[in-house]
């Protein structure tokens, strides 16, 4: 008996070994997607009755907000992330996430469809194993009114982004490219 406690005590530390990478992913979609539409329709909605300048707060506190709900109903660590950050305290991402995102803009640049693009992964994290899952976040039509190329947006807009942002650099995109990401971890 004592031959196969190693092999027990293995499985409980790694109980997702066993598991399958395909159903934590189908599962992670399933409960964390929802929440982009959500928030793409939000800043449609606040750009059509507010005009851009004044929609920076669904971008600042009302996407953040619903990716919060997210968090508590699941429990998971759920954020957004880009290479090139407009409020770097949120968004920075950590090195896993970077070789993501690095890896998402060759892929894309190699044809696959932006909107498909998601990475899933089990790592272990300071010894324990953690899922992990990022989806890639595309520039759609709205987004380029806050983040398309600085010389195009509206003045109203660029004087409350240089005030709240003074670091920003997020501007100069183009339709399809990757904005960043939403990325998920679960301890498992
Ligand atoms: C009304 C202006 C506005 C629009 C429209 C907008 N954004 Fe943003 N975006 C912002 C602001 C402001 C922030 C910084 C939010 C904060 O302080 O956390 C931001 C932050 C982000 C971040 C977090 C990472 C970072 O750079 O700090 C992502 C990802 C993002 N936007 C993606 C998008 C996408 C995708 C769209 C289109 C669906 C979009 N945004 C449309 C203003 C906008």
């Amino acid at each position: 008996m004592k031959a196969f406690l190693p092999l027990s005590l293995l499985l409980a530390a790694w109980p997702t070994l066993a598991q399958d990478i395909g159903a934590l992913t189908a599962e992670t979609r399933k409960a964390v997607l929802p929440v982009v539409p959500k928030v793409v329709s939000a800043m449609q909605e606040a750009v059509a009755e507010k005009g851009v300048a004044g929609a920076i707060p669904v971008c600042k506190e009302q996407a953040p907000a619903l990716i919060k709900a997210k968090r508590q109903e699941t429990g998971w660590d759920i954020r957004r992330v880009s290479l090139k950050t407009r409020n770097a305290e949120r968004g920075t991402p950590d090195l896993w996430e970077a070789r993501q995102l690095a890896e998402f803009n060759i892929r894309a640049a190699n044809g696959e469809k932006p909107d498909t693009l998601e990475k899933s992964e089990i790592v272990s994290l300071d010894g324990k194993p953690v899922f992990r899952y990022m989806k890639a976040l595309p520039v759609g039509d709205v987004c380029l009114q806050c983040h398309g190329p600085a010389e195009g947006l509206d003045a109203g807009l660029k004087a409350k982004l240089t005030e709240s942002y003074p670091h920003d650099q997020a501007t100069g995109y183009g339709k399809g490219q990757i904005r960043g990401a939403l990325t998920v971890k679960r301890p498992l």
